[in-house]
């Protein structure tokens, strides 16, 4: 299929344009919204007949499964793997680390206390850089590449700098972070300094950095991979296709994502409907979105207003990834509740340390804005919004090494202060007292550390 075959359709307007005319900030000239890539198979596409050459889902099914084997890059790339449901750039402009083919792991342990058969964990933290931003970012990048571009620059808490930081490095272009200072898991900083990027942290929040980040888009030959860029979200849509892939096309009823920018919901959102479309699939899932408390605009306008607008708030989380008061995507958000059905809800910063420590109990582990999809899964399956006997899956954005501070405070017991333990329910302190499993020092002699073993092995704390 010829790359000039896509457009971009404005998703608040339907106004569509060539990919190349897109302004740099990425918005609609006409109404101000958001695009998303479209193709002559794309529903709702303005294309003639006799020009859409429909994908047949069996024989991509095959060709999909036969490229894993493959010892071409392009081939062994999870993300893409899946390029002919999203020819946007020739295949020589691919950059590409290997990212996707992520694990989907089951969580017994969790499935259990919740009452429930079958939960799975589509782990994203298992990427190259770590997280869910490499499907999006090799898309993204390859874009630039193709396009002629020299500096790329992204807004960022953390997950995105380091992924642009990385697949920037292996196109040879130079690149830009703007982050927060002070506000970001250190993990996070050193990768995008580590893979050479030009890192500035602006004293301003994520929202801060996004506004300036726009104005120097607007006056510089920068490519924004911020996620307002429609092509990060063709990558990001592939792990709904691998989800499928892993679940031999069973379609799992519930899809729980944590919700930030508010772009993931959709860009998968937009995978399992593409999918729906070209008959691979029969239904979509639920796509719930799980926002922490302390940023929570979505779940406010969901609850106040339908979705209709958004408030923008001051986002405070120890969740650093989801520490945003200003989602761009959040149109695109409501749209995706709206056509597939879930719900928008909000997790307090214990819900999350505690669903965290359950994931690494498990062996896996995720980072702090990852756990918000246990926690907010817990709330749907109590009060009866996901069955007990249904299929769910979190996305797990971010490896638990993202933010090895965090979990030392807590295990440590030091990640909440007094006032913030006081209300917890008695439920919580158990299972916090329990789950925590902080360093044990002591005089370095057998007989002390198989005493302390023994009291473990009794349930009692060592002397
Ligand atoms: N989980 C992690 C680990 C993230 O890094 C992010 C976003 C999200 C979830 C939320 O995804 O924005 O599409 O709703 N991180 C951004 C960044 C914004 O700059 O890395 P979203």
């Amino acid at each position: 299929m010829s790359m000039r075959t896509h457009k971009l359709r404005c998703t608040g307007c339907d106004l569509r344009i060539a990919g190349e005319d897109a302004r740099s900030d990425f918005r609609c000239p006409s109404c101000g919204d958001l695009y998303e890539v479209e193709y002559p198979w794309s529903e709702g596409a303005v294309v003639e007949a006799e020009k859409v050459n429909r994908p047949n889902p069996n024989a991509l099914r095959y060709l999909w499964q036969e490229r894993r084997t493959s010892s071409l890059a392009i081939d062994q790339s999870g993300v893409w793997r899946f390029r002919d449901l999203f020819p946007i750039v020739d295949d020589d402009k691919v950059i590409t680390l290997r990212e996707g083919n992520t694990p989907l792991y089951e969580l017994p342990k969790s499935a259990a206390a919740l009452g429930m058969n079958w939960l799975l964990a589509k782990h994203q933290g298992m990427n190259p850089t770590g997280s869910f931003k490499d499907t999006g970012m090799t898309a993204a990048l390859s874009v630039a590449v193709s396009r002629g571009f020299e500096w790329v620059a992204c807004a960022s808490t953390g997950n995105t700098s380091a992924a642009m930081a990385a697949y920037a490095a292996r196109a040879g272009l130079r690149s830009m972070v703007l982050i927060p200072e002070g506000k970001i898991a250190w993990g996070k900083l050193s990768q995008s300094m580590d893979y050479g990027s030009t890192t500035i942290q602006l004293r301003s929040d994520f929202d801060g950095c996004v506004r300036v980040l726009t104005e120097i888009v607007n006056r510089a030959p920068v490519y924004l991979l911020n996620s307002v860029n429609p092509y990060r979200l063709e990558g990001q849509k592939t792990p709904a296709f691998e989800i499928l892939e892993q679940t031999d096309w069973q379609v799992p009823h519930h899809i729980i994502v944590p919700g930030g920018n508010l772009a993931n919901c959709s860009a998968l959102g937009k995978g399992f409907a593409e999918m729906k479309h070209l008959g691979f699939i029969n239904r979509v899932p639920k796509i719930s979105i799980i926002q922490a408390e302390g940023a929570n605009p979505l779940y406010t306008a969901m609850k106040e207003n339908g979705g209709t607008s958004l408030t923008p708030v001051t986002a405070d989380t120890r969740a650093t990834a989801i520490r945003i008061g200003n989602p761009a995507s959040w149109r695109k958000a409501v749209r995706i509740l709206q056509a597939n059905g879930g719900w928008c809800e909000q997790v307090s910063e214990l819900e999350i340390a505690l669903a965290k420590a359950e994931i690494g109990a498990e062996g896996i582990g995720c980072e702090p804005a990852s756990a918000v999809t246990l926690a907010g899964l817990k709330k749907l399956v109590a009060d009866g919004r996901v069955g007990k006997e249904e299929t769910a899956v979190l996305l797990l954005t971010g490896h638990t090494l993202k933010d090895p501070e965090y979990t030392i405070h807590y295990h440590r017991g030091e990640l909440f202060d007094s006032q913030e333990m006081a209300s917890a329910t008695s439920a919580q302190l158990t299972q916090y007292t329990a789950s925590k499993h902080g360093p044990i020092v002591l005089e370095p002699n057998a007989d002390d550390v198989l005493r302390a073993l023994d009291a473990i092995a009794q349930n009692a704390v060592p002397a």
